[in-house]
C-alpha cells in the first residue's frame, strides 16, 4: 500500500477541519451553528454558561474557548462522552501520541491473524455497509479498543467519522436518508486513507486546548437533576416539535461505541427524549395522557383539536405528539427556574413545525412557556427560513431570568 497518497490527502483534510477544531469532530445533522452560539455569547456577559440540550456540546466548548465555564446536560450517553472529551485539556504529547497510536491500529488492522469487533446489531445492516467494508471497520475497532488512554479515545472518535463516512447514511437533508453503501475497489487502502484524514481532523482539534473549563452531565433536562447552583447564561438548542429523532441518527455511532445493544433500548431512549419518536417512543404515545391539560398553553389548547382533526388515520397520534412536547418544555422550564440568577437570560434556539399544514408555532408556545415559568420578557427573534418547506422557521426566543 503506498503511503503517498493517504498524506497527501490527509493533509487536505486535515487543513479542511483545522478552523472547525474540535467542534468540527462530530455532527449531529439538527445541531445548530457554532456562529449562532458564539455571536449569543459574545452579546451577552455571564461566567456560567448552561445548555441544559448539550448535543454535541458545542455551547459548553464555545464558552471554555472564551474562557467562560460552559455545563452541559444530555440524555444521550454517547454525547454526554463525546462531549466530556471535547471538554478535557490534553497533555503536549497527546496528538503525537495519538498518530502513533493509529499507525499501530493500522498495522493490526492489515495483519493476517486481525481480530473483529462484533457487527453492530443494527438493524438491515447492509444499507448501511457493504460486507467487505463492515469486516473491515471491524478489525478497525477491535484494534482501537486495544489502545490505552486518551489515545484510544480520541481515535474512537476517528473511528466513528471514518464508519459514518463509508457508510450508506447520507446527512444532507434534515433528517438522515441512504445511498448506495460505499464500495471502494481497495477496501483496505481506501478504509487506511479515510481513517488517517479522521484522526489528522481529530488531532488537530485536541492540539489546541480552551482557556476556559467546562463539565458534560448526564441527566435529563426536566428535571435537571445533577446541576448544582445558578447559572447566568443559558444558550440552547433544545429538540424541535418536528419528529426529527436523535437517536435514529445516532444508532450507529451507539452500537458501535456500546451505548447500544439491541433495538429496543433505542426507543426506551427516545421515549425519555423530548420530542423522541423512535420505535417505542411512537407506539406508547397512543396511551399517553396528559398531565394536566390546565397547564396548556391557550394557543396550544386551540391548535390540539385542529392537528388531531388534519388526517383521520395519524391527527390523533400527533396531536399527542406535540401535546407531550409543550408538557415536558414546561416541565423544563420549571426545573430550569432555580439554575438561572436573576437578572440573567436564556437564549433558545427553536424551529417550528407543520403536520397537514397546521403550522405549530413553537417559538411562541415556548415563549409563552418561559413567561409561566417565571422568566421575564420573552421575545422570538427570527433566525433563518429553513429550506425544507416555505413555512419553517428558526428563531431564537429570548427571555430574562
Ligand atoms: C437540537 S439537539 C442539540 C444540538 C446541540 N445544540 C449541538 O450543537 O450539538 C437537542 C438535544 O437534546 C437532547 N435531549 C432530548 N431530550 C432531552 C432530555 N429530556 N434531557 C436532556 N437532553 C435531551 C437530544 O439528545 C439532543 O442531543
Amino acid at each position: 500500500m503506498s503511503r503517498a497518497t493517504p498524506r497527501r490527502r490527509a493533509e487536505l483534510t486535515f487543513q479542511a477541519n483545522r478552523s472547525a477544531g474540535r467542534h468540527g469532530w462530530l455532527r449531529l445533522t439538527p445541531a445548530y451553528a457554532r456562529r449562532v452560539v458564539a455571536e449569543l455569547l459574545d452579546a451577552h456577559a455571564g461566567e456560567r454558561v448552561l445548555d441544559p440540550f448539550s448535543g454535541t456540546g458545542t455551547t459548553a466548548l464555545c464558552a471554555a474557548e472564551r474562557g467562560r465555564h460552559g455545563t452541559g446536560v444530555e440524555l444521550n450517553p454517547f454525547l454526554v462522552e463525546l462531549g466530556r472529551l471535547k471538554l478535557r485539556r490534553f497533555a503536549r504529547a497527546t496528538p503525537r501520541r495519538t498518530t502513533e497510536a493509529a499507525e499501530r491500529v493500522l498495522e493490526a488492522v492489515a495483519a493476517k491473524d486481525a481480530v473483529r469487533a462484533p457487527a453492530p446489531p443494527i438493524h438491515n445492516i447492509a444499507r448501511w455497509w457493504a460486507a467487505p467494508v463492515l469486516d473491515w471497520l471491524q478489525r478497525l475497532r477491535a484494534a482501537v479498543d486495544a489502545e490505552k488512554g486518551v489515545a484510544r479515545e480520541l481515535l474512537g472518535v476517528a473511528f466513528c467519522r471514518t464508519m459514518i463516512a463509508l457508510s450508506g447514511a447520507a446527512f444532507d437533508h434534515v433528517s438522515m436518508s441512504f445511498k448506495e453503501p460505499a464500495l471502494p475497489a481497495d477496501v483496505e487502502a481506501a478504509g487506511a486513507e479515510r481513517f488517517r484524514a479522521d484522526v489528522e481532523a481529530v488531532r488537530a482539534g485536541a492540539a489546541e486546548n480552551p482557556p476556559g473549563r467546562g463539565a458534560l452531565l448526564r441527566g435529563d433536562a426536566r428535571t435537571l437533576a445533577p446541576l448544582e447552583g445558578e447559572h447566568d447564561l443559558v444558550v440552547t438548542s433544545p429538540p424541535y416539535p418536528n419528529r426529527v429523532s436523535y437517536v435514529r441518527e445516532l444508532r450507529p455511532y451507539m452500537y458501535w461505541t456500546g451505548h447500544l445493544h439491541e433495538a429496543r433500548e433505542a426507543g426506551e431512549l427516545d421515549w425519555r427524549a423530548i420530542g423522541g419518536t423512535w420505535g417505542v417512543a411512537t407506539s406508547r404515545l397512543a396511551s399517553w395522557t396528559p398531565r394536566a391539560a390546565a397547564a396548556r398553553p391557550s394557543a396550544l389548547e386551540a391548535l390540539l383539536p385542529r392537528v388531531r382533526e388534519a388526517h383521520p388515520k395519524n391527527g390523533p397520534l400527533l396531536a399527542a405528539y406535540v401535546d407531550r412536547y409543550f408538557e415536558d418544555m414546561a416541565t423544563h422550564l420549571d426545573a430550569l427556574r432555580p439554575h438561572v440568577r436573576r437578572g440573567g437570560s436564556l437564549h433558545y434556539v427553536i424551529g417550528n413545525a407543520s403536520f397537514y399544514g397546521e403550522l405549530v408555532p413553537a417559538e411562541a408556545l415556548l415563549a409563552e412557556l418561559m413567561e409561566r415559568a417565571g422568566f421575564v420578557a420573552p421575545e422570538v427573534e427570527l433566525l433563518r427560513k429553513r429550506n425544507s418547506k416555505k413555512e419553517l422557521f428558526e428563531f431564537v426566543v429570548h427571555a430574562r431570568g
